[in-house]
């Protein structure tokens, strides 16, 4: 049995002060007008510990973080999100994939996801990849557990004003396409983490990932055993039927969101994973934070069942 925690939309506050006029983009400068206006209400630095501090006590085997850990993606949030994360926990024990708010605007890797490129190291050979001048790790990476294989996809491009798409990008789909078929024969759990939701309709136009019907048909001709997603800040289950079995795509909140009357307060889940009777077996336990009582606690479990 592999366990495996997923956290997603960090979103780590305070503001640096001076982050948007520092290295100067219109679209930074009003995300941090956003930010100090209104978001900074909702997304708390205590809440995003308390969820961390509750997956580092619940000792899965990995953790999977499908990112926005940023904000307007000024070069000290990075700095501080390093700092977060090597708080959090060792690098091989959480997989990190960026999300829209990681290239908010464009930032060179140096000043801005190189902080976090540890967590974004595969441990397996891929033949083909991408990089970019903001990513400069290989993507997709493989990290294989036992016999869970996690598969890192970016979707994560800058983008125009009031715009949050995002896209994989024919390089990583082709290359996707290979490792699930490849990771599938191998015998392996094939688990995908990815920023955006990954299949048409869950977001809306200007918050989609633009590629998602070319998504939708690599997993639905290779199969996945489950898609990890963030970025709506809302628990989402979906799934999709494959040629190899149903796919299970699920969303998480965010994990420093507090409850407001548009989104469901911070949680994680805990996916256990194993091999019963020739055939993958998923449970899920949903923790989530309770204002009241201000600590995270069990919300739901279920198994996922096709
Ligand atoms: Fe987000
Ligand atoms: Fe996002």
């Amino acid at each position: 049995m592999f366990s495996l925690a997923h956290l997603s939309e960090l979103h780590l506050g305070p503001l640096p002060a001076g982050a948007a006029a520092r290295h100067f983009r219109l679209k930074r400068t009003i995300g941090a007008v956003n930010w100090r206006l209104n978001r900074h209400r909702v997304h708390s630095p205590a809440v995003a510990h308390a969820i961390a501090a509750d997956i580092v006590t619940s000792a899965p085997d990995h953790v999977a973080l499908t990112g926005d850990i940023v904000n307007v993606a000024a070069h000290a949030e990075f700095e501080t999100a390093g700092r977060w994360m090597a708080d959090f926990g060792d690098p091989s024990w959480i997989s990190f994939v960026p999300g829209n708010h990681d290239t908010y605007v464009r930032v060179d890797w140096r000043h801005g996801l190189s902080h976090l490129a540890a967590y974004m190291q595969g441990d397996m050979r891929v033949a083909l990849t991408q990089v970019s001048a903001q990513i400069e790790t290989p993507f997709p990476y493989v990290r294989l557990r036992r016999n869970v294989a996690l598969i890192g996809v970016s979707s994560a491009v800058p983008q125009p004003l009031h715009r949050a798409c995002g896209e994989v990008g024919r390089t990583q789909l082709e290359s996707l396409a290979f490792l699930l078929g490849d990771l599938r024969e191998r015998g392996y759990a094939r688990i995908v983490m990815i920023h955006h939701p990954p299949l048409p309709g869950l977001a809306k136009p200007r918050k989609a990932l633009t590629d998602a019907p070319l998504l939708k048909a690599v997993l639905e001709t290779h199969g996945a055993e489950l898609v990890l997603h963030g970025h709506n800040h809302e628990p989402m289950e979906n799934k999709l039927n494959s040629r190899f079995g149903m796919v299970f795509v699920m969303g998480v909140p965010s994990a420093s969101l507090v409850e407001t009357a548009h989104h469901p307060a911070a949680a994680w889940n805990l996916y256990r994973i194993q091999r019963l009777g020739g055939r993958w077996t998923i449970d899920v336990t949903s923790r989530s934070f309770d204002p009241l009582t201000r600590r995270v606690a069990t919300r739901a479990e279920f198994t996922l069942s096709p």
